[in-house]
């Protein structure tokens, strides 16, 4: 029976045809909404899947679509009466199309960082206050979801893992003239083009640890990352009887997507994982990573910091796919954004726009120059 209403927004992108993937296996899931940014082919692909959803776009017009425009959204969610929604656009926008999901549905499969990230301890609130609940579906955060939610005495620290991208293995003095082709070859996760340009730099993983700061409550200090190149274990969390527990699986983005829509069930829909293997772990060297040690600064620094910190980042990360500038001037546009200096304070949400906007403006004149 069919007893789940789900809308899936960012349909068209890498998680959102994943989650497709995982929904036409499930019986219990009905797709009610589609929703994309401009991909209007991929869409109604999509939705000749899924008789019964409605579909949205919002960055153009197709007499084909259901709702479009800046409102298509909310129209869509609001007209589909959703029980879950899956938040897999990409960007800054997801921090908007979050907080309308939490208003319009009773769970968030959580996979737009950007929105904990931007939004902080006031998207936190504020989808609580709306009676949802928040499921992460970023693997490293659903892993730490997992192993924190068995665990009843305190964690001393928690470790998020991390590839280190498609070119883990280049000297660093090279990696100044890498171009667009290489980084986006990554060799563990088939993901959207900004998310892997920004496993490379780890920008992304820095987005992650503010991400788990937010959404677990945990103090920086507590949050640790370690290069795992095998991509087989996702998080772990070190106990006080100086134990450490690990979730491992297979680096397929469907498995937390699953979770996060059948918690607290189970399902198995994907190969079986086969844990036997050699294993590495090993702290990332922060010369090579200066954006993770960035990240941490932005998360003392305040809430003005880390929006500009994902705003600079995605701007500079356009710049690099355009050719505009070299890979390793996307950390140095991104530190210097920062250092312009930011309030402490941003709590809400058109104040959190203002500072993106800015951010991005500061970003842009800094690649005009
Ligand atoms: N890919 C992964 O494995 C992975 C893992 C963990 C977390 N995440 C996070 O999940 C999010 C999505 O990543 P992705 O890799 O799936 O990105 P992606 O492949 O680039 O897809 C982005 C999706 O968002 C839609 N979109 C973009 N701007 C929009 C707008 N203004 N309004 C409505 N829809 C818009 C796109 O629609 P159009 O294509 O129609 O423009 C597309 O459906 C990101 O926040 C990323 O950090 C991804």
């Amino acid at each position: 029976m069919k007893d789940k209403r789900v809308v899936i927004l960012g349909a068209t992108g890498t998680i959102g045809r994943m989650s497709v993937n995982v929904l036409t296996r499930l019986d219990q899931f009905e797709v009610v909404g589609l929703a994309a940014g401009k991909d209007v082919k991929t869409l109604l692909e999509i939705k000749s899947k899924f008789p019964l959803a409605k579909t949205a776009l919002t960055n153009i017009s197709s007499e084909d679509v259901g709702f479009c425009g800046q409102d298509a959204v909310e129209n869509l969610l609001s007209s589909t009466d959703p029980d879950i929604v899956i938040v897999g656009v990409s960007g800054f926008i997801g921090l908007k199309y979050a907080l309308l999901s939490a208003k319009y549905s009773k769970r968030l499969c959580l996979a737009n960082k950007e929105s904990v990230v931007t939004g902080g301890k006031f998207f936190i609130d504020s989808v609580k206050a709306s009676g949802c609940e928040i499921i992460p579906v970023d693997s490293e955060h659903n892993a730490i979801f997992q192993l924190m939610k068995s665990e009843k005495s305190e964690i001393s620290f928690v470790y998020l893992t991390a590839s280190g991208g498609a070119i883990r293995d280049i000297p660093t003095d090279d990696l100044k003239d890498v171009t667009p082709d290489r980084v986006l070859k990554h060799p563990v996760w088939n993901m959207g083009a900004r998310i892997t340009i920004d496993s490379s730099t780890m920008f992304n993983k820095g987005l992650e640890v503010m991400e788990a700061h937010f959404l677990f409550n945990l103090d920086p200090k507590k949050i640790r990352v370690l290069i795992h190149p095998q991509g087989k274990i996702h998080g772990m969390i070190y106990l006080k009887d100086n134990t450490v527990k690990a979730l491992m699986s297979n680096a397929d983005m469907r498995i937390p997507i699953t979770y996060a829509l059948c918690y607290p069930e189970r399902t198995a829909l994907f190969e079986e994982f086969d844990p036997a293997g050699t294993f590495s772990l090993f702290e990332p060297d922060p010369k090579r990573y200066p954006a993770l040690d960035l990240a941490y600064r932005c998360l003392k620094l305040g809430d003005g910091s880390r929006i500009a910190y994902n705003a600079a980042d995605e701007v500079a990360v356009q710049a690099f796919l355009e050719g505009k500038i070299r890979f390793t001037q996307i950390y140095d546009i991104v530190e210097k954004v920062i250092e312009k200096g930011w309030p402490k304070d941003v709590k809400d949400y058109d104040s959190i726009e203002q500072v993106d906007r800015e951010g991005r403006i500061i970003a842009m004149e800094m690649l005009d120059r």
